[in-house]
């Protein structure tokens, strides 16, 4: 076998880690539950969800990473051999390695909606069409969307730099280009909070956020915070797994997951600052279109002092964080192929990622309204009409959640409670409380809470992500 990658220290792992976290999730999906869920009460529980089910997942997945240093497939066979189980568990690592493929067609299409916007933005012709909202709206559905040789074009183009990051290997590609954009992307972030700062949007944004109002709170909203940390988190399909494997057994599996934890949730957070402060400043109506980011936003943001620079930063912003969440799609589907098939890494990113962005094409052309696969509807639901949504449900109300439930019972039941208890300790210090709150809530109170959001999406219909 070919020697394994491995992280240059435990800098480049959280860089990347957090990388795959930060994304789309975080700055277009975490903005508009909030919003939906009014504000202070949903941020908080929020919160809950990630402390309660998000860290002890974050925590179990880099575990058997690096204690097993192998993908999914080959992570969960060689782990569950002799126990309960035995090697049927590779069939979870199976479900999250198809779970990063499916995620990663249809993710890749709207990261290149970002590259549009960027383009447009370099052409100098994003000012102008965003000054005139009709006219955005018209060019973002009629001209764009439904334009399927545009679609198709920029999906690849992305789909390409996400193989040209994976093809180079865990620190000359994933690692190096983690340590470029997250330094850019905090830096993009902290000037667009201190920008929303100065507008007079931002008083009630605070308020909107951190005044919690209980009262308004539907119980529904805690089964949407839990999925949305999964999504947001990279939960539930073995990314976190396999960034694992290529960690250094020095490094501190506990105390890397709070920090991944943490930076994500700052990172919703803060998209929530930015966004609501121009909310509250233009009191907008806020749509519940998926395309809010790229129609609304813009039309706003262009009016403020230096909009048009603003804008475009704001687009290369989510451009890199989802950049780096593609990055770790792709490396879980070839790690498979590297640790089970034996593949070159060469080959296997370039195998997968042409793929992935052959399957993709289905969802890049089912966007425009007169498009056949716009009608196509896999689960017979009203609002997942089209194979991107079709996808899009299947990963995140199904996958993602088992996936997640899967390895919160393997690590809190399977695998023996000292044997977890020593391979934590390895690299951090001996732990007490902190270990039994975290084997409790991978035993009890994650799998209830997962389990409560399966039951309502079999059998109340709800739909979550
Ligand atoms: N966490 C990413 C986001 O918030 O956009 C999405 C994602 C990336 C999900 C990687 C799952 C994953 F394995």
């Amino acid at each position: 076998m070919q020697q394994r990658g491995q992280w240059s220290g435990r800098l480049g792992f959280i860089l990347a880690a957090a990388g795959s976290a930060i994304g789309l999730g975080n700055l277009w999906k975490f903005p508009y539950v909030t919003h939906q869920n009014e504000g202070g009460a949903f941020v908080l529980i929020y919160i809950g969800a990630v402390l309660l089910v998000g860290l002890p997942i974050m925590t179990a997945e880099i575990l058997v990473g690096r204690r097993t240093r192998r993908d999914p497939v080959g992570a969960f066979k060689q782990l569950g051999e002799g126990r309960l189980g035995g090697k049927a568990w590779a069939g979870l690592g199976f479900l999250g390695v198809s779970a990063g493929f499916i995620i990663l067609s249809y993710y890749s299409v709207v990261a290149g909606w970002t590259v549009h916007y960027i383009v447009l933005s370099l052409q100098g012709k994003l000012t102008a069409l965003a000054s005139d909202p009709g006219a955005l709206q018209t060019h973002f559905v009629d001209g764009f969307l439904a334009d399927g040789k545009q679609q198709v074009g920029y999906h690849v183009f992305f789909m390409a730099a996400t193989v040209s990051a994976v093809y180079f290997g865990v620190k000359e590609g994933i690692e190096r280009v983690a340590k470029i954009l997250m330094p850019l992307l905090f830096a993009i972030l902290i000037f667009l909070v201190i920008y929303s700062a100065t507008t007079p949007g931002f008083a009630p944004a605070m308020k909107f956020l951190f005044r919690p109002n209980f009262s308004e709170l539907e119980p529904s909203a805690i089964l949407e915070a839990v999925g949305q940390a999964f999504f947001s988190l990279s939960l539930g399909m073995g990314a976190m797994l396999t960034y694992g494997s290529y960690m250094r057994r020095e490094s501190s599996v506990p105390r890397s997951a709070v920090e991944i934890c943490f930076l994500d949730s700052m990172m919703g957070i803060l998209a929530c600052v930015i966004m609501f402060s121009i909310i509250f400043t233009f009191d907008l109506e806020v749509s519940q279109s998926a395309t809010i980011l790229f129609t609304t936003l813009p039309t706003v943001l262009v009016q403020l002092p230096a909009g048009g620079l603003v804008l475009g930063l704001f687009f290369v912003l989510v451009g890199f964080a989802a950049l780096t969440s593609t990055v770790s799609l792709l490396e879980v589907v070839s790690s498979y192929a590297i640790d089970e098939l034996r593949w070159s890494r060469q080959r296997a990113t370039l195998t997968m990622g042409v793929a992935i962005g052959i399957f993709g094409v289905l969802s890049a052309l089912s966007l425009g309204a007169n498009s056949a696969l716009s009608q196509l509807n896999l689960f017979g639901k009203g609002s997942t009409e089209g194979v991107f949504s079709s996808l899009d449900y299947l990963a995140a109300n199904w996958l993602l959640p088992v996936g997640g439930l899967m390895i919160a019972l393997f690590v809190g039941w399977i695998l023996n409670p000292q044997e977890v208890k020593t391979e934590l300790e390895d690299g951090h210090k001996p732990m007490q409380a902190s270990f039994g709150f975290l084997h409790f809530a991978l035993r009890f109170a994650a799998p209830i809470a997962v389990g409560a959001i399966l039951f309502s999406v079999i059998f109340l219909g709800a739909e979550y992500q």
